[in-house]
């Protein structure tokens, strides 16, 4: 689904002369920010973002897979602080907070300068507006009202929208740090509701205001087609046990806001511990609770992508037919 977003963006980029690459890439990224919350399930570019951050991730994916696992040596060593030869539990906790503030202040330092090249204070919606929606003043009646349009008209409700949560004194312009919430909501607590808002629209197709099962499993899993429901893989199965056992807690046969939020941001939850839990549960091979060098590097297209991970995914796939 997102896919397509993304090419129907890139077309209309191009026949619309516009909006610029750099400003395209952040209108798909804060697509693809609420993906993050939730995709938990075999999607490894999710480990692979929380492993390296993403840009590293990124840069990762294009490397072969021999110089992909050097690197990942030379990380495992840099993560195994008390130099025990073991990757603990803490240790990967804390390499993959690392590296998420170091990706998020990068990210942030960057969109900062972008819209704010006189490095004032403040940013207002008004120019931050035009930066990245000025194109569509130019859009044709037709353009406007195509599924681009659409699109874009979406994105423009949206991020005003998540401004308003991220100005906290309510000037309509943003500082630094009411920045870097309206940019990485995810990392910033009074961003909550907004978050659990923009996931709900994401998921909710027919737009009713809350989750049956069917579009909340349509969101993780596209059936092949005429595979019924018995032929689902079993995380599927458990999908649909956990959304009427546990997300639905009212039992009405939909999740509506309050339990979005119970399940993309529960106040207590720890991200970084659940993924290096899920880490080391994947690759803890003699199953002693931490990490060999050895175990990682076995197991290195859990942690890291590379060129030919990606290539034996795609035969994969292919030789299904
Ligand atoms: C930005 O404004 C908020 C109030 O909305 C304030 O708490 C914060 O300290 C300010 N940050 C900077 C960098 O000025």
């Amino acid at each position: 689904m997102l896919t397509t977003l993304y090419i129907a963006l890139a077309i209309t980029a191009v026949y619309a002369g516009v909006p610029n690459p750099e400003e395209t890439k952040r209108l798909m990224d804060h697509l693809s920010d609420a993906e993050h919350y939730r995709n938990e399930h075999h999607n490894k570019q999710f480990d692979h973002d929380a492993f390296l951050g993403e840009d590293q991730a990124k840069s990762f994916d294009q490397l072969p897979p021999e110089e992909s696992k050097r690197r990942l040596g030379m990380i495992v060593d840099k993560i195994d602080a008390d130099k025990d030869g073991f990757v603990s539990l803490v240790e990967l906790k804390d390499w993959i907070r690392y590296t998420q503030k170091r990706y998020i202040v990068e990210d942030v330092e960057n969109h900062w300068k972008q819209h704010n090249p006189n490095n004032e204070d403040l940013i207002s919606w008004e120019n931050y507006k035009k930066d990245v929606y000025g194109f569509m003043d130019e859009m044709t009646d037709s353009e406007k009202k195509s599924k681009e349009g659409a699109t874009y008209k979406n994105l423009l409700k949206r991020d005003r929208r998540r401004w308003q949560y991220a100005d906290g004194d309510q000037d309509d312009s943003l500082n630094r740090t009411e920045f870097g919430a309206f940019l990485h909501p995810e990392d910033h607590s009074g961003m909550r509701e907004v978050v659990v808002l923009e996931t709900l629209e994401d998921i909710d197709v027919d737009k009713d205001g809350k989750l049956s099962l069917e579009e909340y499993i349509g969101d993780m899993y596209k059936p092949e087609e005429g595979e019924s429901v018995d032929e689902e893989p079993d995380w599927v199965k458990q999908e649909r046990e956990q959304f009427t056992g546990y997300r639905d807690t009212n039992k009405d046969g939909f999740m509506d806001e309050k339990e979005v939020m119970d399940w993309i941001a529960p106040p207590e939850f720890d991200h970084a511990d659940a993924e290096a839990r899920h880490l080391v549960f994947e690759a803890d091979t003699d199953a002693d609770e931490k990490l060999t060098k050895d175990e990682i590097l076995d197991k290195y297209d859990l942690f890291v992508g590379s060129q030919a991970t990606d290539f034996g995914e795609a035969l994969a796939r292919h030789d299904e037919f």
